[in-house]
């Protein structure tokens, strides 16, 4: 894969869809800050702080979690959502923290904001329902959801072993997306360099 080596290390927020301890989602996306550690800073980001969306209370004292989500976005290069699909769609805590993170509208930490989706699940789909409701969800707030073929991980719990992926088909999927994630990335960088 095509991974940049230059000192200023692409950032990577990876953002898990599950809240869940033993979640396969979150494993992924240890799994894939360990295979590009030390070439991509990532830093993974759970939703439990998160609380329901509230318009009341998305003014200038938000609540802690999410103005620590919304600053981590900002601060990112791209980002990486990995989720499970839940009854053929995103996980509520999900869209919620989407929802949160796009204001204001059409000038959020999102806008311009490149992003890989992944999906998860132990059945023979890979959650991939869920994909189109991300990537809408990114899309509204002018996110930049990578145009690419999907990446969704069916049976991840098999292919998940101590917190590797051992299944080398999922691994290089896995890595292909994250390549053309950094490559949107080098491509936004030398454009605003310009
Ligand atoms: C699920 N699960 C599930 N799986 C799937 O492939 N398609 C689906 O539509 C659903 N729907 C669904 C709804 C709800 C409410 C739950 C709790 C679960 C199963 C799901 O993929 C499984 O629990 C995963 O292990 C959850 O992901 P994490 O927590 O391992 O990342």
């Amino acid at each position: 894969m095509n991974i940049p080596h230059d000192e200023a290390m692409p950032r990577l927020l990876a953002i898990s869809g599950s809240l869940r301890g033993a979640s396969n989602s979150t494993a992924v996306l240890q799994a894939m800050a360990h295979l590009l550690e030390g070439r991509v800073l990532v830093e993974i980001a759970l939703l439990h702080d998160v609380p329901p969306y509230n318009a009341d209370l998305d003014g200038h004292a938000l609540p802690d979690g999410v103005r620590r989500l919304k600053q981590a976005v900002a601060e990112a290069d791209g980002l990486v959502v990995c989720s499970p699909e839940y009854n053929y769609g995103m996980p509520g805590v999900l869209k919620n923290a989407i929802d949160w993170v796009s204001r204001p509208a059409f000038a959020s930490p999102l806008k311009g904001k490149p992003a890989l989706i992944v999906t998860t699940s132990p059945g023979m789909f890979g959650g991939v329902r869920a994909q189109a409701q991300i990537r809408d969800a990114l899309a509204a707030s002018l996110a930049r959801p990578l145009a690419r073929p999907h990446v969704a991980i069916p049976a991840v719990d098999k292919k998940l072993v101590d917190g590797r992926i051992e299944d080398e088909t999922t691994r290089q999927m896995l890595l292909a997306g994250v390549s053309d994630l950094l490559a949107e990335v080098a491509a936004i960088a030398s454009s605003t360099a310009a």
